[in-house]
């Protein structure tokens, strides 16, 4: 983990001040109730998900210009539009199909997909969606309930997996907020990343990797077909993995989509990317110390896609394709999407597309990774661009 230029962040405010410290004296007593140190995973985890004080569970504002970071569908309501277009046909041959959304955020993806579904006739059954955060799920249903008030009753909040979903599943930018677990190649063995107190301060603090993090470095070794080099520090994300565990339990039949910033594992785990993926957003600045504006910032961590391809297929799904968003959305009816009214909304609508599309914004580093399951076939959904050769 290298230091941020920490002149370029900005200070919380008060509010957000008295949150982190709710935050870090939390964590801390976890630390000191576990003997010294935690893994990177329960530190990441605690300050995302912590009951009341973590990032997403605190009631921050998040998303948007007052937020932390903007997501695709909060970008422009283009991107919901295209999801709905590739899906629609999925919906309509599957009898009583559903929507089920993963980690919805503002809601403001469900709001556009539901309203591009009922502009071609095919609305789902319901449109449940499973959100860890209560605070977002009582956003989704204030936005839900102004945008789409019509398809309202459709739209159910489920706490749990689904039994035998039939449909289809999106999951805009969810498995980048689950926790990674860190480590660093030491000869022999690779060590567990913790996180200790000092003072004042969380500290990176290394152990003894547990079993199965040696195991997945083992996995990612023989894969690569060498050994990362010595003091290699990474990410790996079991959590991924269990979670695409729990969606092959719970799809029956259907589509997933899942949007992510992300690379297939042998770039994810080149030489050069020797500091790993960890990515922290506050104010809209980002940076890479996960260890300072616990609870008040978020961290991320970019995807190993081949890894959530592999998961996938031990799981039962068949994978459809891999691309870039920008793919994904040229190809799904983006230039259909683009009727303007006026000059100025033709100059936002630029706007919104470069941000989408264009390689140095989100149209590279994103990438769509769709699996199906049962009878369900999509052959035209990856025709633009599909690079599932690369995983
Ligand atoms: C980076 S935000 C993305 C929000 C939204 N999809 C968007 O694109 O704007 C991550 C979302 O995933 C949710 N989340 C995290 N872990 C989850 C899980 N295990 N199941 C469902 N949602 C989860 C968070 O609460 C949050 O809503």
């Amino acid at each position: 983990m290298q230091g941020p230029d920490r002149l370029t962040l900005p200070q919380p405010d008060p509010d957000s001040e008295l949150a982190r410290r709710r935050c870090h004296a939390l964590i801390a007593e976890r630390i000191e109730r576990a003997g010294g140190m935690i893994s990177f995973a329960e530190y990441m985890h605690l300050c995302l998900y912590a009951p009341g004080a973590g990032y997403y569970t605190a009631g921050n504002v998040k998303f948007g210009p007052a937020g932390d970071f903007v997501t695709a569908p909060e970008v422009s309501s283009l991107f919901g539009y295209v999801v709905a277009r590739r899906i629609a046909p999925v919906l309509a041959a599957i009898d009583e199909a559903d929507v089920l959304e993963f980690g919805a955020g503002s809601g403001k993806l469900a709001a556009d997909v539901l309203d591009k579904l009922e502009a071609l006739g095919v609305v789902p059954r319901r449109y449940r969606i499973l959100e860890v955060s209560a605070d977002l799920v009582e956003r989704q249903r204030a936005l839900l309930t102004e945008r789409v008030p019509q398809w309202l009753d459709r739209v159910q909040w489920i706490a749990d997996w689904p039994e035998g979903h039939r449909g289809v599943v999106l999951a805009n930018e969810v498995l980048d907020a689950l926790a990674v677990e860190r480590f660093v190649r030491r000869s022999p063995h690779a060590l567990q990343q913790c996180v200790a107190i000092d003072g004042e301060r969380f500290v990176v603090a290394e152990r003894e990797a547990p079993e199965f993090l040696a195991a997945e470095v083992d996995a990612i070794e023989t894969d690569l077909g060498h050994a990362l080099a010595e003091g290699y520090v990474t990410e790996v994300s079991p959590a991924a993995r269990h979670w695409i565990n729990d969606l092959g339990q719970s799809v029956a039949e259907g589509l997933v989509m899942l949007f992510d910033y992300g690379l297939p594992r042998r770039e994810y785990y080149a030489a050069e990317r020797s500091g790993g993926w960890l990515r922290c957003h506050f104010r809209h600045r980002a940076h890479n110390d996960p260890l300072i504006l616990s609870g008040i910032q978020d961290i991320t961590s970019w995807v190993d896609f081949t890894a959530v391809a592999m998961a996938a297929v031990d799981t039962g799904f068949r994978v459809a394709g891999y691309s870039s968003q920008a793919e994904f959305l040229l190809g799904g009816g983006l230039a259909e999407e683009m009727s303007v009214k006026g000059p100025e909304e033709a100059l936002a609508l630029s706007r919104e597309i470069k941000l989408l599309t264009l390689p140095g914004e989100m149209g590279e580093h994103f990438k769509c990774l769709g699996l199906l399951k049962g009878a369900t076939n999509v052959p035209e959904l990856f025709e633009f661009g599909n690079r599932l050769h690369r995983l």
